[in-house]
């Protein structure tokens, strides 16, 4: 498939594509950071995607990202790549196999749903791998962050609590009620994406391997999180995705910011990170924005 469109907006470049073709024109050691979530191969959905392909195709594929990604990356340079923890096995056998060095499982604990079964225990996280292009992250910014007291807990803190590779904090986007103003809806009330990340995902990501001026890579974008936020934090980006009308949708969504997805309201849940300043820069670049413009694509 050949590209179709390539847009600036700010400092965001947005492709219409296929990943791997459009990363083939991405500069080397360009890329400082990527948000990896592609689709899992589960049988969803999706209109330019065949989510039940047999299991090597799919994983040489995955393999074939992995790779150019590397190549396209800094030295030092991260990637969080997300899946389900069923495949844990294939994406650090991946990851490895591509040139990236394994840094974290990081587990992120579902908030309020979880898939049930008969024969084993109900699954309740995803994984995230953190991994780098060589052993030494370039960038890891330690963040902390004023995590409630557990219940009866009568010590109080006095500096947050540094973050570890457990994730439960951070509230995923039900396809139901739950989902919240943050998620992108139709005219009709309908989700415009059910895969669509949380920005506080994005934001630890992004806030803890970059600095403002990196770029930042998503190359399967749904409805463009990684951008969103990454702009918001005075990082450039490059954003990827095959359906042209997500691709709309992440247009949209970096062109008039919805209050929704302000970052802003998750400041003081980082107030004791040493720095904070430094890599999260405090003037408000969604001053320039148009706020709660509608998210209606026909
Ligand atoms: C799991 S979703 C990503 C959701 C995204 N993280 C978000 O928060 O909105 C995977 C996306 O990859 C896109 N995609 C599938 N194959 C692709 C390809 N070859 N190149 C670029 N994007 C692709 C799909 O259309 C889908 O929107």
């Amino acid at each position: 498939m050949k590209n179709n469109e390539s847009i600036k907006i700010r400092d965001n470049q947005v492709i219409n594509g296929d990943c791997i073709e459009a990363l083939r024109s991405v500069d080397s050691d360009t890329v400082d950071l990527t948000f990896f979530d592609p689709p899992f191969n589960q049988g969803k959905d999706y209109l330019h995607f065949d989510d039940e392909q047999p299991t090597e195709e799919y994983w040489k594929w995955i393999d074939e990202v992995l790779d150019l990604i590397n190549k396209k990356s800094s030295q030092g340079a991260a990637i969080y790549f997300m899946q389900r923890e069923k495949n844990t096995e294939e994406v650090l056998h991946a990851l490895r196999k591509t040139g990236w060095t394994f840094q974290n499982l990081i587990i992120w604990r579902k908030m309020t749903s979880a898939v049930p079964s008969e024969i084993r225990y109900g699954k309740q996280y995803q994984i995230i791998v953190y991994a780098t292009k060589g052993d030494k992250p370039r960038i890891f910014n330690k963040l902390r962050a004023n995590v409630p007291l557990p219940k009866n807990y009568k010590t109080e803190r006095r500096n947050g609590v540094l973050l570890t590779d457990v994730w439960d904090d951070i509230r995923e986007l039900t396809s139901g009620y739950f989902a919240g103003d943050e998620a992108i809806r139709d005219k009709n009330g309908n989700r415009m994406h059910t895969q669509q990340a949380p920005l506080a995902l994005l934001l630890r990501v992004i806030l803890s391997s970059s600095l403002p001026g990196d770029t930042v890579l998503d190359p399967t974008a749904g409805t463009g999180v990684t951008a969103m936020v990454a702009s918001q934090l005075k990082r450039k980006s490059i954003s990827i995705e095959i359906d042209p009308n997500y691709f709309e949708l992440i247009k949209n969504r970096l062109s008039s910011l919805r209050k929704a997805d302000d970052i802003v309201k998750l400041r003081a849940y980082y107030s004791p990170t040493e720095k904070l300043d430094e890599i999260w820069p405090y003037a408000r670049p969604l001053d320039n924005f148009l706020f709660d413009k509608q998210q209606v694509i026909t």
